[in-house]
């Protein structure tokens, strides 16, 4: 390992593999990050699997896992969370078709510590998930404290839940809980980081001294309480990594770029930080409108009280005209006719719409045009459908 040629790994997290979400794309999706992982060169030195592998955790759920997981020509080592287990009623299933419920992996220069931070917190307020929650309990700790304590090298953890305050507790499953302890002993160990899932979403924190990598769901879909679906379509992906003893850098593979089988034919992007503010994501996929002739703009404005006393465009900064009012109800609706002759030649654009409220607050809306570009291709957003899912899914 050397920062030339630095320890490449992966993680995947939230397949869900089951009935809940979409099995189907769940399946697939699975397939498709193991074949291209195993196609990344140099390979990947093992995959990561950072739980809710599966949906219901029943047996048959697992086994489904198990087997597609064995097609996978890099190791992965998983732990398991409340979906993976809550479907039988011991772990033993899980012990059997996946692996150990904790364990460490030597790599190169890095030893990785995963554990099983969900379980039946019987003793613990119930809060989430049939008294399901994130907790270390003394044996865990003790067990996490020895695996890190006898590292030969550096060291990372992996569990399922991030560890985030707020306000006076910490969110989720990790509230009323050991969250402090835990953080406490991940950062008088100086691990590298602490890599999650669960929130089905990206995003990097720094947490009373430790990095918090969060990696979004496999499965695509991220759960947001609301009825019928319970949950809304996302990008999926996977994680990778590149340890070189300086430092651990990450990368979500976005799984829109796919092709199967596995052949990396489009370039991707992602913005990531501003500052020290993580974008988050997956977003929706960037698709700029391509603008050929002479149209209208339609924007629409809500405030309630008080009203919107302007609505302008640009696409140049700095100077904004002013969009012609064209209905006035609930909601304002804003027109502008957008005159090729001022847009020719523009190129790539960021379209802003600015609403001023009469008090002076400010709303912004944005997106991307291209004006007569040739020989732009446009990645086609899946076709997701949905299947069902009526449980509470992170
Ligand atoms: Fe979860
Ligand atoms: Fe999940």
């Amino acid at each position: 390992m050397s920062e030339t040629n630095p320890l490449i790994f992966a993680q995947i997290t939230d397949i869900h593999i089951g009935h809940y979400f979409n099995p189907q794309e769940a399946a697939s999706n699975l397939r498709w990050a193991l074949r291209e992982i195993g196609q990344i060169e140099p390979q990947p030195a093992c995959i990561l699997a950072t739980a809710d592998l599966v949906s219901g955790g029943t047996e048959a759920e697992l086994e489904e896992y198990a087997r597609l997981a064995a097609d996978s020509p890099v190791p992965i080592y998983a732990l398991p969370a409340n979906h993976d287990l809550w479907g039988e009623q011991d772990t033993g299933a899980w012990e059997r078709l996946v692996g150990p419920l904790r364990c460490s992996v030597d790599l190169p220069g890095l030893r990785v510590v995963l554990v099983d931070d969900v379980s039946r917190r019987r003793d613990q307020p119930v809060h989430n998930n049939e008294g399901w929650g994130a907790w270390l309990s003394p044996e865990k700790m003790a067990w996490v404290d020895e695996q890190l304590s006898t590292a030969p090298a550096a060291k990372l953890v992996a569990q399922h839940v991030p560890i985030l305050p707020i306000a006076d507790s910490f969110h989720n499953a990790w509230a009323d809980s050991n969250a402090s302890e835990v953080l406490d002993l991940y950062r008088r160990h100086n691990i590298a980081a602490l890599i999650t899932g669960h929130w089905h979403r990206n995003n990097e924190w720094k947490v009373a001294g430790v990095r918090i990598i969060n990696t979004g769901a496999l499965c695509g879909w991220q759960y947001d309480g609301i009825p019928p679906h319970h949950c809304f379509p996302t990008r999926p992906g996977y994680r990778l990594f590149a340890y070189d003893n300086e430092a651990l850098r990450t990368f979500w593979r976005d799984g829109s770029y796919w092709t199967s089988p596995p052949s990396f034919p489009d370039p991707q992007v992602t913005l990531e930080w501003i500052g020290p503010v993580h974008t988050g994501g997956p977003r929706p996929q960037v698709q700029p409108v391509e603008v050929y002739a002479n149209c209208t703009l339609v924007a629409k404005a809500f405030s309630v009280e008080t009203e919107i006393a302007e609505v302008a465009w640009s696409a140049v900064r700095g100077q904004w005209q002013r969009a012609t009012l064209a209905y006035q109800g609930l909601w304002s609706e804003w027109k502008v006719e957008l005159d090729m002759d001022r847009l020719r030649g523009m190129g790539e654009q960021t379209l802003w719409v600015r609403a001023t409220r009469a008090d002076g607050q400010i709303a912004y809306d944005a997106f991307m045009l291209a004006v007569e570009l040739p020989h732009r291709r446009f990645h086609a957003l899946r076709q997701n459908t949905f299947h069902g899912g009526k449980r509470p899914l992170n």
